[in-house]
């Protein structure tokens, strides 16, 4: 990947945060530094909208409010818990990685990229997400909304193979993570592809990074 012109790079970062101080989302999972109740925000959000998240995550949370509590239920009842939300995979996923945290990291959901992507259910995105919200470490992330962010202000054309464009958008979020801040950073950039760069009609007049987006959306 060609670097990205590091002015850039500020001034989308300075940009997109000053934006997020005033405009970002009051959501549950913004609220906490917990390990456990941050992921399993990230796994519910992995495949369920927002507004559905919102409704679900505190009764998950009320039912299983520690990962040893989640450990020690029976996948039935983990399963009827997550009912409503699909995608049942998840929940085994997140069954099993409290049942291991439990036994082999004293509960402690491991702070290392590497070892916590070795846990179920939890791949790249999932573990950028728990190290900079929950650890507050420089860790990247890459959504749907993120790439779609990066890709229209960096111009990063998706080509014919999706698998290379993604791993570009990969670098280049490796790159633009700020080394502090990441977590406010990762936060605003999925608000503003959320609500801003949208797929369709995105809202380019309303939008704090316009003045440094090499898109040709408008
Ligand atoms: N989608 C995935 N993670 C999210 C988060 N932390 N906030 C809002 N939307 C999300």
């Amino acid at each position: 990947m060609r670097p990205p012109d590091p002015a850039q790079v500020r001034q989308f970062r300075r940009r997109l945060v000053r934006w997020y101080r005033r405009h970002g989302r009051d959501l549950p999972w913004r609220r906490t530094r917990d390990p456990y109740h941050i992921l399993v925000s990230e796994v519910m959000l992995q495949q369920t909208q927002v507004e559905r998240v919102l409704d679900y995550y505190p009764q998950f949370l009320r039912r299983y409010p520690t990962i040893e509590s989640l450990a020690d239920a029976s996948p039935f009842e983990v399963r009827e818990a997550w009912e409503g939300l699909g995608y049942y995979a998840r929940a085994r996923n997140l069954h099993r990685t409290a049942q291991h945290v439990t036994a082999c990291h004293g509960g402690q959901l491991p702070a290392d990229p590497d070892t916590i992507q070795t846990l179920p259910g939890i791949g790249r995105y999932t573990a950028g997400a728990v190290l900079s919200f929950a650890y507050g470490q420089r860790a990247a992330i890459l959504d749907t909304n993120a790439a779609r962010v990066l890709s229209r202000v960096f111009a990063v054309r998706r080509g014919n193979s999706k698998g290379r464009w993604w791993q570009l958008l990969w670098e280049l979020a490796e790159v633009v993570t700020p080394i502090r801040g990441a977590d406010r950073f990762n936060q605003a950039i999925m608000d503003l592809g959320a609500t801003v760069c949208r797929p369709r009609a995105p809202r380019c007049a309303d939008c704090p990074v316009r003045a440094c987006c090499r898109s040709t959306v408008v």
